[in-house]
């Protein structure tokens, strides 16, 4: 696919006086389910992003590129998300309104947006276009705005747009990546840790062919559910219970040694030790698969065959439900374990999977006019 700067720049014919702006989509290397109950996540923002270009205007206008169709919103955030047309749209129009409602002036802005995250398909499609826009929409209202507050307020945006209760995660990893490193968030405090991503390592996403999009799914059932056990234990969220406790609730278990995993992987990868960091990653979709109950049979497939095929670990990443796997494994081996896994698992499901080999890029931010490089 054509890269997104680059097609916006095609449509402008050129750059333009518009100011550009970027929002990298995410993958997870462990901590999955686990930020909502105020545990640790391992993320890091990948070099595919969602690309805003605009110009300060009257009111808000949107135009997607991918998507099709403009949108129109108040600027001070008072149009209802619910009733806006075409759907993507709803997502711009939940975070203006949420910036409206953290104090950003009301200022509209006219802008094209196009996006190289694969939609549905658990690399954070939707967080990076609301970052992307609510970077653009503070940028035109010269609102300066701190990072965390800009993250909580699309987290807050993407339930306002769909329903779903997600947690922060997407957001935060979307606004705070670094080049060349992972993000030990701590989903509590939203303090982040950087943890370098070794050279020898290399990072490949691949997607199951099987689409999902979060509200069809049982996530917020599977929120209310580790709510409940935490009230029934008697902690504030299930990041605060211990092994002994969630030993008879496979939630509970989950959340627990995931949390602990998060550790694990972060202290592996400082000691560059990948093979150790792929037990963890398998010990982890093991879990998800057995405790937690988000996994799939082609998720499952797909990790079975990344081993088979010289991977170190590889565990589904994100929500679950379908969407992608997030394996490891030598950089010299990339090619091969990609060409063999791929192949091995189109014959065994006849779906079409896709892989993405990702690096770690900075978050969110301004891009140069009528760039064409991603960061
Ligand atoms: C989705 C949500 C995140 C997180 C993951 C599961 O990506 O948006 O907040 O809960 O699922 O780890």
């Amino acid at each position: 696919m054509q890269d997104a700067a680059a097609r916006i720049a095609a449509e402008l014919d050129g750059a333009g006086d518009a100011s550009w702006f970027r929002a990298p989509g995410r993958v997870n290397l462990v901590g999955d389910h686990t930020d909502y109950n105020e545990g640790f996540v391992l993320p890091f923002a990948v070099d595919r992003a969602c690309v805003v270009a605009g110009n300060r205007a009257e009111r808000v206008r949107m135009r997607s590129l991918d998507l099709g169709g403009i949108v129109e919103l108040e600027p001070d955030g008072s149009t209802d998300p619910a009733g806006v047309e075409p759907a993507w749209g709803r997502y711009v129009a939940a975070v203006v309104h949420e910036l409206g409602r953290l104090g950003r002036p009301s200022v509209g802005v006219d802008a094209v947006v196009a996006s190289d995250v694969p939609l549905g398909s658990g690399l954070s499609s939707s967080a990076s276009l609301e970052v992307a826009c609510a970077v653009a929409l503070a940028h035109v209202a010269r609102w300066d705005v701190d990072g965390r507050a800009l993250a909580e307020a699309c987290r807050a945006a993407e339930e306002l747009a769909t329903g779903v209760p997600c947690g922060i995660m997407d957001q935060l990893a979307s606004v705070a990546g670094r080049a060349d490193e992972a993000l030990l968030i701590d989903c509590r405090s939203l303090e982040i840790r950087p943890v370098p991503l070794p050279d020898p390592l290399a990072v490949l996403v691949v997607h199951s062919g099987v689409r999902r999009s979060l509200d069809g799914t049982p996530y917020a059932e599977r929120r209310r559910a580790c709510e409940r056990l935490a009230a029934k234990l008697g902690v504030r969220a299930l990041r605060d219970a211990d092994e002994r406790q969630v030993a008879a609730e496979p939630l509970g278990r989950h959340v627990v040694s995931e949390n602990r995993r998060v550790h694990e992987v972060a202290d592996a990868l400082a000691d560059v030790d990948l093979a150790r960091a792929g037990r963890l990653l398998l010990e982890s979709h093991a879990s998800l698969r057995d405790d937690f109950g988000v996994s799939t049979r082609e998720l499952d497939v797909l990790v079975e065959e990344l081993v088979a095929a010289g991977a170190l670990g590889a565990r589904l990443t994100g929500a679950g439900f379908g969407g992608c796997v997030v394996a490891i494994c030598e950089s010299a081996a990339l090619d091969a374990v990609t060409a063999t896994a791929i192949e091995r698992y189109r014959s065994r499901t006849g779906l079409e999977p896709t892989a993405f080999p990702c690096r770690a890029v900075d978050g969110a931010g301004p891009l140069e006019a009528g760039s064409t490089t991603r960061r």
